[in-house]
């Protein structure tokens, strides 16, 4: 649909289309402090607090440091850390509380004498942008006093940096080298209401660490946090074996600090009829409020990076058939995967006369701040993983949001000034439908690469453990049975020397650790260590946006009959005969950028096999070596051809006998191979295999004899 089509008071089926019809009266009204209705109990947020506007810009960042809400909290807050083994902090988002807790506590002296500051983040491109923002504010060159450290990127220099950003994952690898983190003097678990998996594990594990370093500080913040169950989880006032306490100790009773934010009041406006297609309804809301109201950029939040890219290509194409004398409109998408050149454009201001527009994952709802926004677009979805115990999968659904994701969301409407946010579903559904709070993901994810983790840091009765929420047992126990399949655990759950030693060290998913590993007995670790390289990004191929027969075309050049993962291989070797040459990548169709983080990552990889002891040769070009290598690290996800059909062929996964379909995406789509391991499965419609490769149905009972009974394989 046209904008200049769109009429006031003009209906989709399900969808009003004016902006009056938005509007729910009582729920707000400009000027005045607002809880929602739905969440009253001492941690709601509040969306919206009428005070002094905040501009920035024009001051030097001094003084804009010093305009920050949390500003007016500095002395009670060093106070705290000071006198209080754990602070928890509850601010809105924007208030400062990543950028500046960190610097606050470097310049009250807790980084001296070589002691550095961690504060955590669940997203890597949060850790990015968090860390340069900071050493900006410092003055300071990023990898020198403030640094950050992700998975396959350390920008520090140790003995130098004194404040560190990381994320929770890296944190829980460093405590593999060391256990008690004697280097940190204070660690601020930051956004920790996301309860990320390693949000979880690093909040179990640094209550067990401070019982052992009771100097060592804690903070954990968060814009929307239960902060009351935080702090009982953190007491260790009441626990007797605790080192006596004398003078010096810290209060193990934990404090709880409140910033009173500066937001503006954010009107909600809710469909008045259910939604039919979230994506249609956005662009025409966003075309609505182009048209309609006044100048100020949207935040549009989806699911995924296929929905963010249809909608992005969908307003681009409106946009195209807006009146020429109207401003345009500047589309951006944002997601975890970005490029850095595209992140910076969604931090950039748009063109003179233009309304940016940024369609965004759940990544734009707290970890990153984004100048500007007064109109907020709520689809009410994100994607979320869910994992069955009972049959072993997991997928990444699109579900709805909680009570609490929907106002975090709102609230980013009024960070300039007042905003407005259309909820794209009905206020019934956000009173009674939607959860109050999003389910942590420990407790519906797949927990191999957890457990494995944890047993490597010497825990070893996981049923045991201090879990901020439990995950299910039955979950626990499936981790148990593959870790031990994998040869990674022996019979007493214990890590296996050197394999399950080794396997925890390598900071992949354990199933492309252990085909690592395999592959170095039978001789083709070069081959193998290029495939775990590009497993470790999103894709290697460029976005097919309108290209899809040009993309197909070029990935049929490499195709082999072994599958997908011995394709990636070809695209890598003629990457590198091509000396990385960025012209051979676009004429083929694979993502330059893409391929030079493959390179690095794999030179990283190289060099901590080398350190494990693990030989590195080369098979040359026999093949049936390299797919044996994959099936002894994929053997789980195992499938056997049942039906052909011009449809898809249909498969049948051995572990628990789902049905599946290979991705059109996979070079074996049209193949119809008796037997296939696959590294992920992604779920539209049906459950599509991803990363497939064709392997002797033969050969799973030799890499798992325990996991395969010979005569189930009769087929
Ligand atoms: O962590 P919290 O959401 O409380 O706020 P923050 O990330 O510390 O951001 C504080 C302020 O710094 C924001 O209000 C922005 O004005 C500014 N900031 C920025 O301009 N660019 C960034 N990359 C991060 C923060
Ligand atoms: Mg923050």
């Amino acid at each position: 649909m046209k904008c200049k089509h769109i009429n006031f008071g003009f209906r989709v089926p399900g969808f009003l289309l004016t902006m009056s019809g938005f509007w729910k009266p009582g729920t707000e009204r400009p000027g005045e402090r607002v809880v929602l209705t739905g969440d009253r109990d001492e941690d709601d947020v509040l969306l919206a607090a009428a005070a002094g506007g905040y501009q920035s810009g024009y001051m030097n960042l001094q003084k804009q440091r010093n305009r920050l809400p949390i500003h007016k909290h500095r002395t009670a807050l060093l106070y705290m850390v000071e006198t209080t083994a754990t602070v928890i902090v509850i601010g809105e988002t924007g208030c400062g509380k990543t950028t500046q807790i960190p610097q606050y506590l470097c310049e009250a002296g807790w980084a001296d004498g070589g002691r550095v500051i961690a504060c955590t983040q669940p997203r890597r491109l949060a850790v990015q942008t968090v860390a340069a923002r900071v050493a900006e504010e410092m003055s300071v060159s990023l990898g020198a006093e403030v640094g950050y450290s992700i998975r396959f990127e350390d920008i520090t220099t140790p003995g130098v940096t004194k404040i560190k950003y990381v994320t929770d994952g890296v944190l829980v690898k460093e405590m593999m080298e060391d256990p008690l983190l004697t280097k940190y003097s204070v660690i601020m678990i930051d956004e920790a209401h996301e309860r990320s998996i390693a949000t979880d594990i690093v909040l179990g594990l640094l209550k067990k660490i401070q019982r052992k370093r009771p100097e060592l500080r804690l903070i954990v913040s968060s814009a929307t946090l239960q902060a009351k169950s935080v702090a009982n989880f953190f007491d260790l006032s009441q626990e007797r074996k605790i080192i006596a306490q004398t003078d010096k100790m810290p209060n193990l009773k934990p404090a709880i600090v409140s910033v009173q934010g500066r937001m503006h009041p954010v009107r909600l406006y809710y469909s008045e009829e259910p939604v039919e297609n979230y994506i249609r309804a956005a662009v025409t809301t966003v075309l609505l409020i182009h048209k309609l109201e006044p100048p100020g950029d949207v935040l549009v939040f989806l699911t995924g990076q296929d929905d963010v890219d249809k909608t992005v290509e969908m307003l681009n194409d409106e946009a195209e058939n807006l009146p020429r004398d109207s401003d345009g409109l500047f589309v951006l998408a944002l997601y975890a995967g970005l490029s850095r050149s595209d992140q910076d454009l969604v931090f950039s201001s748009a063109p003179r006369g233009k309304r940016k527009v940024i369609v965004s994952t759940n990544i734009a709802e707290t970890s990153v701040t984004l100048e500007g926004i007064v109109y907020v677009v709520d689809s009410g979805f994100s994607k979320q993983r869910f994992y069955n115990p009972l049959t072993d999968m997991e997928a990444l659904v699109v579900s709805p949001i909680s009570r609490a994701s929907a106002m975090q969301r709102s609230g980013r409407a009024g960070r300039v000034r007042p905003g407005k946010c259309y909820r794209l579903y009905t206020e019934n559904t956000f009173l009674h439908e939607m959860d109050a709070e999003t389910v942590p993901e420990i407790q519906r994810s797949n927990l191999v690469s957890t457990i494995l983790q944890l047993k490597a840091l010497g825990i070893d009765n996981i049923m045991r453990f201090d879990w901020p929420a439990p995950p299910p047992p039955e979950t626990m126990v499936r981790a148990l049975e593959l870790l031990y399949a994998l040869g990674v655990l022996d019979t007493d759950a214990k890590l296996t020397s050197p394999v399950g030693y080794q396997i925890a060290e390598i900071p992949l998913d354990p199933m492309i650790s252990k085909m690592l590993i395999a592959s170095a007995s039978l001789g083709c670790s070069s081959e193998a260590l290029t495939i775990a390289a590009t497993l470790s990004v999103q894709s290697i191929w460029l976005s097919s946006r309108g290209r899809q027969k040009e993309l197909d075309e070029a990935r049929d050049r490499f195709a082999v009959a072994e599958g997908d993962l011995v394709t990636y291989l070809n695209v890598y070797e003629g990457f590198v005969k091509s000396n990385k040459s960025p012209q051979w990548c676009h004429t083929n169709f694979v993502n330059y950028q893409a391929m030079k983080k493959v390179a690095d990552v794999r030179a990283q990889l190289r060099r901590l096999m080398q350190r494990l002891g693990v030989k590195l040769t080369s098979c040359e070009n026999e093949m049936e070596v390299l797919k044996k290598a994959i099936a002894s690290g994929f053997f789980v996800n195992a499938s056997l051809l049942q039906e052909t059909s011009g449809e898809g062929n249909i498969y049948k996964r051995l572990r628990g006998g789902q049905e599946l379909l290979i991705h059109p995406s996979s070079v074996l789509f049209r193949a119809a191979p008796r037997c296939v391991v696959f590294h992920s499965v992604m779920f539209t419609g049906n459950n599509y295999m991803r990363d497939v490769t064709a392997v002797d149905p033969g050969w799973l009972t030799s890499v798992a004899p325990h996991f395969f009974e010979r005569k189930k394989l009769a087929v």
